[in-house]
């Protein structure tokens, strides 16, 4: 085993002894470094709309003709109706079930309630100006267990909700998977067991053939990184499982089910575009140490590298594999022919970032910049121009989308009933300055989806943490526009800042 996987382990370790959730990218218990503590508390929320951290002015920004705007959600974090119309159970239902394993023993049971609310956020899409909204499948409402004859109820609400965007003039981008596995799929080994790749692409087929004249974007896989870490390493995240070598077999099959859903795409002659989703994280080293330097490059590929490298370049990065060594799982698991599969040729790469990674010379983390409620996210909008400009030098000018970006505040309704979110409206500033600059320095970057459009059920932090444009009232599950929600009209509007 080699020094970093050891040093890895032993950060593992050290992570399981913190709050569920709090690690979601392992930088619970990092060290702050080079910034006051007095700046830290301002978590990004409190700061005054007129900050901003981005050197260029913030006006004048026009951003390209037909550049969409848009927002993310995903159905277990909004949709509810746990048990209707034949939905079967996911390892989130059953994850969340378990006691200790979310905040307060939340669920996803009502969430936002948007299964019986589709047409009323609908319309809120609308007035907000979205012209794209991405939006995930749930996999149990189409095949309960996860595999033979699809659910024509769960086929139905998502037709009604795509013919709804449309006739809203809103383009939908849907997600096939994000992290909903049926339960029974789990029951039989989840993505540890490399038939769960030949299930999804299944029932990708199935979406396909049901959805595929009227959804003119496809992402395949959401995050697949997050599922391999907090899934399976850190066992924050469904299915709660704490097993290093296990997470990077699963990290090859999520990528195999990417591929093989690709292909599926082409054989149904549906006519979308397709590509995966991937939360990508700058790597800094934390340092001018060589050991930094040296650490901060094999970071960058087991953060970036290890799904980037196999979707684009059909190998996975050398020194990730030699430093997992020949016994792994993982590098067992690949057989011949699998990486053209995890390499069939998609059209876009869909981005999501929240954070930079500031790594130590002995494979540490520390935090050089304000962190948000969510404690692994430092606000760090530059991060958003170097990851973009940095994938389209190495991998070439592949169309990009944004499929999201976003901040938590302690959003609460003020007397009057508005929601003074202006620490949101500062930091998605600074970070659509980021994406503008990126675009002018030749990033093929066409949209941008906040996360989120409603405040929603945020995993292990439950509905702690609100995320959205759109603030939900969860006992009356009333709707109100946050200050953000009426800036990003007007962004909108003006297609810039
Ligand atoms: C991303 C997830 C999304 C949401 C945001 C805050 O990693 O894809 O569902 O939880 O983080």
């Amino acid at each position: 085993m080699s020094l970093l996987t050891r040093r890895r382990l032993l950060r593992r370790a050290a992570l399981s002894a913190t709050a569920a959730g709090a690690a979601r990218t392992g930088l619970a218990g990092a060290t702050v470094a080079g910034i006051a503590a007095s700046t830290v508390a301002l978590g990004g929320c409190d700061s005054p709309p007129e900050r901003t951290t981005d050197p260029e002015p913030d006006r004048g920004l026009r951003f390209p003709d037909g550049f969409a705007w848009g927002a993310a959600t995903s159905a277990y974090q909004i949709e509810g109706a746990a048990k209707e119309d034949g939905r079967g159970e996911s390892v989130w239902d059953t994850f969340s079930h378990t006691p200790g394993r979310t905040r307060n023993g939340d669920t996803g049971d009502v969430a936002a309630d948007h299964y019986h609310r589709y047409a009323q956020d609908l319309d809120l899409m609308r007035d907000l100006g979205l012209r794209s909204y991405r939006f995930s499948i749930s996999w149990p409402r189409i095949q309960a267990d996860g595999s033979g004859r699809p659910n024509q109820r769960g086929l139905d609400f998502y037709r009604r909700l795509v013919d709804g965007l449309h006739e809203r003039g809103i383009a939908p981008m849907a997600t096939l998977f994000h992290w909903d596995l049926p339960q029974a799929l789990q029951d039989a080994g989840g993505w540890e067991n490399r038939d769960t790749a030949e299930r999804f692409a299944e029932y990708a087929d199935v979406v396909f053939r049901a959805l595929g004249d009227r959804v003119p974007v496809w992402l395949t896989i959401n995050e697949p990184k997050t599922v391999v870490q907090n899934g399976y390493i850190w066992g924050h995240h469904a299915p709660g499982i704490r097993d290093e070598d296990a997470a990077y077999l699963v990290a090859h099959h999520l990528q195999l089910g990417h591929g093989l859903a690709v292909q599926a795409l082409r054989a149904s002659g549906a006519t979308g575009r397709i590509g995966p989703a991937l939360n990508l994280h700058p790597c800094y080293p934390a340092d001018d140490s060589a050991e930094s330097a040296a650490a901060t490059r094999l970071y960058d590929g087991y953060e970036n590298r290890l799904y980037l490298d196999s979707i684009f370049k059909g190998a996975y990065p050398q020194d990730v594999l030699d430093d997992l060594g020949p016994d792994s799982r993982m590098v067992r698991g690949v057989r011949d022919g699998d990486l053209k599969i995890t390499s069939s040729p998609v059209d876009l790469l869909a981005v999501q970032y929240y954070t930079p990674i500031y790594v130590t010379g002995d494979g540490g983390t520390v935090r050089k910049w304000p962190t948000s409620e969510a404690e692994w996210q430092q606000i760090y909008p530059e991060g958003m121009y170097d990851i973009l400009t940095r994938v389209t030098r190495d991998y070439g000018r592949v169309p990009i989308t944004i499929t999201e970006n976003g901040l938590p505040c302690p959003d609460v309704p003020g007397a009057d009933g508005n929601v003074d979110d202006a620490g949101r409206v500062t930091f998605l500033r600074d970070h659509f300055a980021a994406a503008h600059r990126a675009i002018g320095d030749g990033v093929p970057l066409e949209s941008y989806h906040v996360w989120s459009l409603l405040d929603n059920f945020e995993w292990a932090e439950g509905y702690e943490q609100r995320w959205g444009l759109v603030y939900v009232d969860y006992a009356s599950q009333r709707r109100v526009l946050k200050r953000s929600a009426h800036w990003y009209r007007d962004v909108i509007r003006r297609n810039g800042l």
